[in-house]
């Protein structure tokens, strides 16, 4: 089945999303290796944590672009791997145009083709993109005030909601997932 004209601009921006999500998942990969080699293994522990996250939204973006007949393919760049505290500033940067522009535009575009599919994993990405900026900015303003001893120096604990990834934390912090409802004993934790 072949993208209908109806769909074309949804898939397109799906497309985009599922390309900055695949990139995402790659950069922070990368920049946890780097984070453990500068010692701040619980900044290497929150770059995993969202790196899984990524690919979470990675895979609902390509489900809902084989849905609508497209297909979801993506070049992958080169990383440029800088200092942790660079990597942490090119990750928060990526995060904040997410969450102001990018995601609020294409939940638009999909909102006014009641395309709820698209909506939802927009959605799903948009309110996760959230925990992620304000854990980047955490470990930033912890990192510049040269607090290594605080959890950035210190592997620890993330937990992922399997379903939209959202990211905390808190073990248990609430029942279920707030952005999806995802039973919160479904949730991976990722160290
Ligand atoms: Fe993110
Ligand atoms: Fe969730």
């Amino acid at each position: 089945m072949p993208v209908t004209a109806e769909h074309t601009v949804t898939v397109q921006n799906l497309l985009t999303a599922f390309e900055g999500e695949s990139n995402a998942n790659a950069k922070y990969t990368r920049f946890a290796v780097r984070a453990d080699a500068d010692g701040l293994h619980g900044a290497a522990s929150l770059f995993r944590a969202a790196a899984r996250a990524e690919q979470i939204h990675a895979a609902n973006h390509a489900r809902v672009i084989k849905q609508l007949g497209g297909e979801a393919r993506c070049e992958i760049h080169a990383v440029e791997v800088k200092t942790t505290l660079e990597n942490l500033h090119t990750a928060l940067g990526g995060e904040l145009y997410e969450v102001d522009t990018m995601y609020p535009g294409f939940l638009e575009e999909a909102t006014a083709h009641n395309n709820t599919s698209a909506m939802r994993t927009f959605t799903f990405a948009l309110e996760a993109e959230k925990t992620h900026a304000r854990l980047y900015g955490e470990a930033i303003a912890l990192l510049e005030a040269g607090k290594k001893d605080s959890w950035i120096g210190t592997a620890k604990d993330f937990f992922v909601c399997p379903v939209c990834g959202y990211t905390s934390e808190t073990p248990e912090e609430h029942d279920r997932c707030p952005v999806c409802n995802c039973p919160w004993a479904k949730f991976e934790v990722i160290r």
